[in-house]
């Protein structure tokens, strides 16, 4: 069986590390040196993902540990530039798991497919004419892709509404894709697309914007946590934790700050599976701001037994099959990680993520302030900027904290004295 607790992980040098991981994937020799970036990322893939490609940019693959998600324990992949992301995420699981992990639910895998129609007459009765054709609609997009189909999903209803602007009233028609595994926006395009003229034809309008919508509500992934008072430092922090949230439910200014927390793993999670960090991202915060307000993607509460409950709610457009999911080695080795086998399994994964690095990130607020944990991290970058070897950083990351000195001068004064000492034989 599987187990994600690793006590002192993040002290294993990255081979230590990658070996536990790769005894309990059976990485081959391949994909070790894939994850090492010694085998460098085909260039030729690169540039078949994008265009006027130069090079590459790496970003550092870490795994979060202690993840329990409805009874199984899983390894997150996490592909950030951010430090004490990975850490703070691992961290606040380890107090989830305690009292059973993460519990999950997925509204479903249904994505919007917008057509915006102009210059209609009538519009009120345009949309009457489309309800009328709706299972001709359904069928003329669903021939765009029997794969879909055949894999259980599709194109499975239709939403028209009348938008007036200041100068003239256009009709909005969604197409409601159930995507299945997939993402879905190249499914949700092509039947767009195909489907325009037969539009055009039904309301005698033009059609403009054939585009799917990022603001996935009918894709809602949830989450659930409880952590205990006891381990988040007593009834006090619990008490200022559920301030802080009630600060960002009811202050933009802060909520933004939240969920920008919240992002950071879910973020991390997305990039490291190969997914459209950007439409998640801008799903999360229009989501957040669905009443009318920006308001916390959690919600967080004081249980009967005086511990604290934490859910979140966000729609999560995420897919395990086609685009970089697949294409990207590294990605696909970060699925394998993950050890889940379909999108629906992702999604839910993904948002325990975005609600451990908030109760992580609320907490450390709440007590100390976030620069005390930033600062070893910190530290960690100046020496290796400043040219500490592997067995100078951790005497030198020690000293800069105890001195509570974390400058760049500073740092790189300790680390030559350091090797001066080493040279000298002292
Ligand atoms: C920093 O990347 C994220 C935080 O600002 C989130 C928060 O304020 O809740 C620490």
């Amino acid at each position: 069986m599987l187990i994600s607790r690793v006590p002192g992980f993040f002290k294993l040098s990255v081979e230590e590390r990658l070996s536990l991981i790769t005894n309990k994937w059976n990485f081959n020799e391949e994909e070790k040196k894939l994850l090492l970036g010694l085998t460098p990322f085909p260039i030729k893939i690169a540039d078949s993902m994008i265009e006027n490609t130069v090079g590459l940019m790496p970003i550092p693959l870490g795994i979060a540990t202690n993840f329990k998600i409805n009874g199984e324990d899983r390894f997150i992949p996490m592909a950030t530039e951010e430090p004490s992301v990975v850490a703070a995420a691992s961290n606040a699981a380890k107090m989830a798991y305690e009292k059973g992990g993460f519990f999950t639910s997925l509204s479903g895998s249904i994505m919007r497919g917008q057509i915006q129609v102009l210059d209609i007459a009538d519009p009120y009765s345009a949309m009457a004419r489309i309800y009328e054709k709706k299972a001709e609609i359904l069928k003329r997009c669903n021939a765009k892709d029997p794969t879909l189909v055949s894999l259980g999903g599709g194109a499975i209803d239709i939403e028209v509404n009348v938008i007036k602007t200041s100068n003239q009233s256009m009709l909005i028609l969604h197409l409601l894709v159930d995507t299945r595994d997939a993402m879905g926006a190249n499914a949700v395009n092509t039947m767009a697309e195909a489907v325009a003229p037969f539009i055009e034809t039904i309301t005698s309008g033009r059609v403009a914007l054939r585009i799917i919508s990022n603001l996935a509500d009918r894709r809602i992934a949830r989450a659930r946590a409880v952590f205990s008072a006891k381990q988040l430092g007593g009834i006090e922090v619990v008490k200022n934790i559920v301030n802080a949230f009630e600060f960002a439910e009811f202050d933009p200014y802060r909520a933004v700050t939240h969920n920008k927390g919240i992002m950071n793993g879910i973020s991390a999670v997305v990039l490291a599976t190969g997914n459209d960090t950007r439409a998640v991202e801008a799903g999360a915060h229009a989501y957040a701001s669905i009443s009318g307000q920006y308001r916390s993607l959690t919600k967080w509460e004081i249980n009967e037994d005086g511990d604290l409950a934490g859910s979140i709610e966000i729609p999560m457009a995420v897919g395990i099959v086609g685009g970089a999911t697949k294409s990207h080695p590294v990605a696909r080795l970060a699925l394998k990680i993950l050890g889940i086998h379909t999108a629906e399994e992702l999604a839910e994964s993904i948002a325990t993520v975005g609600l451990a690095q908030n109760l992580a990130a609320m907490r450390a607020l709440a007590t100390e302030g976030i620069q005390k944990g930033h600062m070893a991290l910190h530290a960690r970058n100046l020496a290796m900027m400043a040219g500490a070897n592997e067995n100078e950083i951790d005497q030198i990351v020690q000293q800069a904290v105890k001195e509570q000195d974390v400058r760049y001068d500073r740092i790189l004064e300790l680390t030559k004295q350091l090797q001066k000492g080493v040279v000298n034989g002292k």
